[in-house]
């Protein structure tokens, strides 16, 4: 056993299958069995679009060396002269950042003294709520903060916003030298913020052809805010290569994303329009939104690549454990046969705590001295496996042996091959997003964005609403 297979992560699918949670709810190994043929085709044509037009995110393990380079001198040069990093993106350019920070900084960074944080305070801004923008100002010093603005089209309105708002300000206040204070990343050619960046002679990285935004977080949409907060990219590149092999294996039961995805293309045939992704580590709680875009906007789709209207797709729902245990689980555990329920297990969390000896005289409390938080919240999670299984509820099981960078960049390809894998399952484009697109023009149109005035029409002709329902 190598070092890297130590932290290999571990699928737990047991509790998927009809032996365990019985015939009317369960997957059957006959069931199984049938849908190998599907399941060969789909990984066939996953496996044969590797590094082709959207799966350029296949190779981005084996095939970013010198950007790596580019991306820690970079870093370097940002933690030694500014106190703040901010990122300006949304969707795919902003969720997989926020996630590798949440996993793999402090759990308090911002609030840690700056010789505690080796790295700038940190702070992702994916919404354009006025209120939310304006505050970011009355706790950052511009003069001390680095932008990075991030949008693969370079023409979100979100995003271009912000752009515009700080770049008010760095001009009112540092002059011509707010150049120095904003590093683009964007698509090589399309969009307006790269011709801006060139324009500006700004400090740019390049969002790849071929990797999407929610595909994104292992190229310099990632990486760079990572590097930034003195994460290992590295190691986490090496995690992403890790598990690229494994889930590139033709045998289902040795390629656990493509066992993930047949579970779960079988679980939507039988109706379980829902996917519960349900971590139990606060490390990993961002983890969860970030799959959430990666899934819903990924199989979320009307048609199939032959044109019939199949509407496919399998809500996720975020969920932590073990807070989530006194808010939802009493719905996951007896409200409708409608979901999948996702536990992310740690075993050796990066910390140990220990609960202290005291209330001697109540044994309904003194019970829990002397065992640990660590203890307590791997109990909860297997009683709430157990409770889920008894009541026939799907469920199944990631395990990371310790949240690190290797073992989240795992747990990111694993996703991401899980999938393109479902999609293919599918017969869908896994890739496209025309309904996210359809709003960002609906917004172009009502803000009068010139080339939209067709779309104006579209939504000037919509049937007026009606004062009888609104009250
Ligand atoms: O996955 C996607 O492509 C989208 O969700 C985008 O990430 C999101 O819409 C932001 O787009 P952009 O990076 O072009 O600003």
């Amino acid at each position: 056993m190598t070092k890297m297979d130590e932290l290999r992560l571990q699928f737990d699918y047991n509790n998927m299958m009809a032996e365990y949670i019985g015939e009317k709810e369960g997957i059957s190994k006959s069931i199984l069995k049938a849908a190998s043929k599907v399941a060969d085709k789909a990984f066939k044509e996953a496996q044969g679009g590797r590094g082709k037009g959207m799966m350029g995110w296949t190779e981005l393990a084996y095939n970013q060396n010198e950007i790596v380079e580019d991306i820690l001198a970079t870093a370097k040069y940002v933690k030694k002269n500014f106190e703040y990093f901010v990122v300006l993106g949304i969707g795919g350019s902003a969720l997989g950042p926020m996630a590798v920070f949440q996993a793999l900084c402090h759990l308090r960074h911002n609030d840690l003294k700056r010789k505690d944080r080796k790295a700038p305070k940190f702070y992702v801004e994916d919404n354009v709520d006025p209120e939310r923008m304006a505050s970011l100002f009355d706790i950052i010093d511009v003069n001390k903060t680095m932008f990075n603005v991030i949008t693969k089209s370079g023409a979100t309105s979100e995003t271009m916003s912000q752009y515009l708002i700080i770049l008010d300000i760095l001009k009112a206040k540092l002059g011509d030298s707010y150049k120095d204070h904003i590093i683009a990343t964007t698509d090589t050619k399309k969009g307006n913020l790269i011709k801006i960046a060139n324009k500006e002679g700004y400090k740019t990285f390049y969002i790849p052809d071929g990797v999407g935004g929610r595909f994104s977080e292992i190229c310099p949409v990632g990486l760079l805010p990572a590097a930034v907060l003195s994460i290992d990219i590295k190691q986490l590149l090496k995690g992403v290569a890790y598990m690229d092999k494994i889930c590139s294996k033709a045998q289902m039961q040795k390629n656990p994303a493509l066992t993930a995805a047949v579970l779960s293309y079988l679980s939507m045939k039988s109706g379980k329009n829902i996917s519960v992704m349900m971590p139990y580590a606060d490390s990993l709680k961002l983890m969860a939104d970030w799959y959430c875009q990666l899934w819903g906007e990924s199989l979320g789709k009307n048609v199939d690549n032959d044109g019939n209207k199949i509407y496919a797709g399998q809500t996720p729902v975020k969920s932590l454990g073990v807070t989530d245990q006194h808010s939802q689980v009493q719905l996951y555990t007896e409200g409708p046969y409608d979901k999948i329920v996702t536990f992310i297990a740690v075993n050796n969390y990066r910390k140990t705590v220990t609960i202290p000896n005291g209330c001697e005289e109540f044994p309904d409390v003194n019970f829990l001295c002397g065992h640990s938080l660590n203890e307590l919240i791997t109990a909860e999670r297997l009683a709430t496996e157990y409770a889920l299984t008894k009541n026939k509820r799907m469920n199944n099981t990631i395990t990371l042996p310790v949240v690190n960078a290797f073992t989240v960049g795992e747990l990111l390809m694993f996703f991401m091959w899980q999938t393109a894998y479902t999609g293919a399952l599918l017969n869908i484009n896994t890739f496209n997003q025309p309904g996210v697109e359809e709003g960002k023009n609906a917004t172009y149109a009502l803000l009068g964005r010139k080339g939209y005035e067709e779309k104006q029409k579209e939504l000037n002709s919509k049937p007026a609403k009606s004062k009888d329902y609104i009250i």
